[in-house]
């Protein structure tokens, strides 16, 4: 079912990434009648009205709006710095193509982290094997086990076990087009019978899977559990590294070797 326009208006404008966004934008005008101001009382000998005092003033109004919005800390940092930093920016006199082209790789690699809130981290060779281990021995005779890693990255879980347990079908699935891409031409290059999907993990049926593995962030873990309780088949398990369900605890807690962050899992 696709949601209604409003709904999904209304979902990203409380996404912090956009209320940031929304809140640098504000403090323009605002700023603007401060300089303004500034500029009227006459005390250029004490501080001169350029380009500099602008982006001082902007970022303080910026972080201060934070404050009152009541964003995480850090985000009041990045609005403060943000103006000097597009001055800093215009300052080096760099070709406008290159503002483009890092854009575009930073749309690539990042896409939807400002709605998701999920970023690109990897896992390391430790969990994946932990996760291994969680699996079921080959099925003697019977169907061939299917498993899911839901925001797969560069692959390397979902590389990693369909080279080790070849009775298993392995899928990754990613929203980002840079690490998909990546993760796809590793698949090809390697010979790897791994399949990767470019997508959305939301928009795919758990019901298929014996096992879905998740490495996402705190943000997605309460829709997480709600899709995972609506979909999953009795038999089958739900392993997140790192991140557990608020209200909801596991039945079991692992700890891959040389690793103190835990792997949560929890039986359907
Ligand atoms: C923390 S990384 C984990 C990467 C990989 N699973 C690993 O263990 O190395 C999370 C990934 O999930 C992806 N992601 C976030 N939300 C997603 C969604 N709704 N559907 C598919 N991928 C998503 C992000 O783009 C990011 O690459």
């Amino acid at each position: 079912m696709t949601r209604p326009p409003s709904s999904i208006l209304s979902r990203l404008v409380r996404t912090p990434a956009v209320r940031a966004l929304l809140i640098q934008c504000g403090a323009a005008p605002l700023t603007l009648v401060l300089v303004y101001l500034l500029a009227s009382l006459r005390l250029s000998w004490l501080y001169p009205v350029s380009y500099l005092t602008v982006a001082v003033v902007h970022g303080l109004v910026a972080a201060a709006i934070t404050w009152r919005a009541g964003l995480a800390p850090w985000w009041r940092l990045i609005e403060l710095l943000f103006p000097l930093a597009v001055l800093a920016a215009l300052a080096l006199q760099l070709p406008s193509w290159i503002f483009l082209l890092v854009f575009l790789v930073l749309l690539g690699w990042y896409w939807s982290t400002f709605r998701t809130q999920v970023p690109y981290f990897p896992s390391s060779p430790g969990v994946w094997d932990a996760v291994r281990q969680q699996l079921p021995e080959p099925r003697a005779g019977g169907g061939r086990l299917r498993v899911i890693d839901i925001g797969s990255g560069l692959g390397g879980f979902v590389l990693y076990l369909a080279r080790v347990r070849p009775d298993v079908d392995v899928v990754g699935i990613e929203l980002a087009p840079l690490p998909w891409l990546t993760s796809w031409l590793r698949a090809r290059l390697s010979g790897s019978r791994a399949q990767f999907l470019r997508g959305d993990y939301e928009q795919l049926d758990f019901g298929q899977f014996d096992l879905v593995f998740a490495y996402l962030s705190p943000a997605a873990m309460g829709q997480l559990w709600r899709k995972a309780q609506a979909e999953m088949c009795p038999g089958s398990n739900l392993i997140s590294y790192e991140f557990d369900i608020c209200g909801k605890p596991p039945d079991l807690v692992i700890h891959a070797t040389n690793d103190t962050t835990p792997l949560y899992k929890w039986y359907f």
